[in-house]
């Protein structure tokens, strides 16, 4: 019984497992931070998994920690995801968590920014490079515009960098100085000279930063910031700062929306496009997990967004956004829905099997109850009706014995004849059998009975003639009126009495 019932919940159990729609693939994220270019990109991967039922996400923050980005990585790899999506914060430092999860054959898909060495999967970001040439065009362009200053005074460009380590920081920089001193030796004019001061991608530390160089330099010529969010940081830091006087130019990198904004707005003067492409990220992890062919290293193209462009493109950004986040309420309320039918089915199984379960019990439980029934009347009930009936045949037989015999001992009371060889002639039976017969009816021998209905007879016709004692014994049969006299005595209690 007890199998039954467990064989009954796991098949249920197994149905239940089937019929939901839990993704097959998990895939972890290893975000290296959580601004605004990131949470971009986290919204264009959820929207193409729309498209991918078959797969979830899971997103760990590493909030620019690379401890803490390699043990979420460590994590990930512990709980075995299918993929792993990584974008690292520094390349050096997080790479031996990449390693290890490459090595252990998790897939990996590197986003936007690189890691060293070739072990990884798939590569999906922007050229940093470019990125840096891009702001060497802008640079040098202001420089060509100002012409030659004065006195050797030379043409003063602020790069505020992002982190150090990260793969955009170092080869934006790059990029940038290499242009600059290509410009130099296609014979541009100004004497560019770069200065540096670290914002690490954090608005607070790039306003930071420009403040304490407004401090003890002269005011720049142009600016130039690793992104979008530190552009903003240094404008609002040269528009608090007392030296005031024209404000340069200022480049960002992302095109995002607070950077196209902060254009339209007059703030900073440009920016260079870095798209974030998460959909495509999502695309790819699909055709990786499904077997199926993708392309290894994915470059990202870059462009210049200046006024001219900037208020379209925010537009267009905007109704993206909000097309974005109809479409996250609606998954939102689509999964709730599912969340609540799993819920329902569930409910609904666990009542089917509980009245199945007790059906089946039920069930046995008769089933049992009536075989010990059955046993019982077998083994108890029947052998004692047949008892009872064979008892019921053997009185009956009896009580025709009885019958007969009383009448053969009545006809010949008087006749001194009879004794038990006569009595057994007549009943046909031997000696033997007319003894156990008669003591099974009368509990006596026949000579007894014999003897018993003779007294009987005799006080009857004391009392009912007027016959003498001595007359009466010897009419049934007593050798003697004396010896009559002691068995009436012995069988009545009493001396017998004629009339
Ligand atoms: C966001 C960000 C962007 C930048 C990119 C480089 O975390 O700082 O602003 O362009 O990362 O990886």
């Amino acid at each position: 019984m007890r199998n039954i019932i467990v064989s009954i919940v796991a098949l249920c159990l197994l149905v239940t497992a089937c019929t939901s729609h839990e993704p097959q693939y998990r895939i972890g994220v290893s975000q290296c931070l959580d601004d605004a270019w990131r949470q971009k990109m986290n919204y264009e991967m959820e929207r193409e998994l729309l498209l991918h039922p078959d797969m979830a996400i899971s997103r760990r923050i590493a909030y620019g920690s690379n401890e803490l980005q390699c043990a979420q990585i460590d994590s990930f790899i512990a709980e075995r995801v299918d993929l792993l999506i990584v974008s690292p914060n520094e390349a050096e430092q997080v790479k031996p968590a990449v390693t290890r999860a490459y090595r252990v054959g998790i897939p990996v898909i590197v986003a936007d920014r690189r890691v060293t060495g070739d072990e990884w999967t798939a590569f999906i970001g922007g050229d940093n490079y470019k990125v840096g040439r891009l702001m060497a065009q802008w640079v040098t362009g202001k420089a060509t515009d100002q012409g030659v200053k004065g006195k050797g005074e030379p043409f003063r460009v602020l790069e505020v960098t992002g982190l150090p380590g990260s793969t955009p920081a170092t080869l934006r920089h790059k990029g940038m100085m290499e242009g600059i001193d290509e410009a130099k030796g296609e014979g541009l004019k100004a004497k560019v000279e770069v200065q540096s001061v670290m914002g690490r991608w954090y608005k607070e530390n790039a306003y930071e930063a420009v403040s304490a160089y407004l401090d003890s330099h002269p005011m720049p010529d142009v600016i130039v910031a690793h992104n979008d969010l530190m552009a903003i940081g240094a404008a609002e830091a040269l528009s608090a700062h007392p030296t005031k006087g024209n404000l340069p130019p200022i480049m960002g990198v992302d095109g995002i929306q607070l950077g196209l904004r902060a254009i339209v707005e007059g703030k900073i003067t440009c920016s260079a496009t870095y798209s974030s492409r998460g959909d495509m990220v999502i695309a790819t992890a699909a055709q990786i997990l499904h077997g199926e062919p993708f392309v290894r290293d994915t470059v990202l193209e870059t462009t210049m967004i200046d006024a001219s462009i900037a208020y379209p493109m925010l537009r267009q950004d905007e109704a993206i956004t909000r097309d974005l986040e109809t479409l996250h309420l609606f998954q939102t309320q689509t999964e709730s829905k599912w969340r609540q039918l799993r819920f329902d089915r569930l409910v609904l199984i666990l009542f089917v099997v509980f009245f199945f379960t007790l059906f089946i019990i039920t069930l046995a439980y008769v089933f049992i109850k009536q075989r010990k029934i059955l046993t019982e009347i077998k083994h108890d009930i029947i052998p004692q009706l047949e008892d009872m009936q064979e008892a019921i045949q053997l009185s009956k037989k009896d009580e025709a014995f009885a019958e007969r015999l009383r009448q053969v001992v009545d006809d010949y009371l008087t006749d001194p004849n009879l004794n038990v060889e006569f009595l057994g002639g007549k009943l046909q039976l031997s000696r033997t059998q007319l003894f156990r017969r008669v003591k099974t009816v009368y509990g006596k021998g026949p000579l007894d009975y014999i003897r018993e209905q003779r007294l009987i007879r005799a006080d009857q016709l004391l009392h009912t003639t007027d016959m003498t004692i001595q007359q009466v014994a010897l009419e049934l049969c007593f050798s003697s009126a004396g010896y009559f006299t002691k068995c009436y005595k012995e069988y009545f209690g009493h001396l017998p009495s004629a009339r």
